[in-house]
């Protein structure tokens, strides 16, 4: 399958709303809903201008397919900068193809040449799929946090997973 993976460009932002309401609606795996309302085109500008957050996207010939998100959830400042929070969904109809381990390939490199040195996610710990990926990656659990998250009335576990890069 064809597809390649890289930053996110301005003319993509809208195109990229849009993916995140739609992998939203896919799954009950994302702590984000698709009724959440959506940024502003002008916000996601200013955090990209802003550096607060990093963003990747994948992307074939009908458009982008998949995305992910790196990004300072306790702040960029000199005790916590070196560690940044990652999520990432791909459009359903491409599982399964190696996209969400290439976007983890593009955000890994930039996090190594921007001196991050650890990366943290929660998932939830029946996401079997997503658990697969990471600890293939090298991320580790470094604990489960008890009916942190609320789905159709179901509360739910989730791993906490982080990998150090040296
Ligand atoms: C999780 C997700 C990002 C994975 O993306 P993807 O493009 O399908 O992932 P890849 O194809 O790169 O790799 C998936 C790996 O999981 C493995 N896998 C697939 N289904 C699996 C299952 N049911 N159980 C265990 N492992 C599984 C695959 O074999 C593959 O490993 P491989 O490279 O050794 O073959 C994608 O399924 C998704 O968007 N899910 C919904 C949103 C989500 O859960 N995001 C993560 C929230 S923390």
């Amino acid at each position: 399958m064809n597809y390649t993976v890289r930053r996110l460009q301005r003319k993509d932002i809208a195109e990229y709303l849009a993916l995140t309401q739609y992998t939203d609606s896919e799954t009950d795996f994302l702590g984000s809903d698709p009724t959440d309302p959506r940024p502003s085109v002008l916000r996601i500008l200013s955090s990209m201008k802003e550096e607060r957050q990093v963003l990747f996207v994948a992307a074939n010939a009908n458009g982008l397919i998949g995305h992910l998100g790196g990004f300072w959830r306790r702040g960029k400042n000199p005790r916590l900068g070196h560690c940044m929070n990652v999520g990432l969904a791909i459009a359903k109809d491409y599982w399964g193809n190696g996209i969400g381990n290439a976007l983890m390939d593009a955000f890994e490199q930039w996090a190594t040449e921007h001196k991050i040195v650890r990366l943290e996610l929660e998932v939830m710990t029946h996401n079997e799929r997503a658990v697969a990926l990471y600890k293939k990656r090298g991320f580790e659990i470094e604990g489960t946090k008890k009916k942190s998250i609320c789905i159709n009335g179901e509360y739910l576990d989730e791993y906490l997973m982080a990998k150090l890069i040296d």
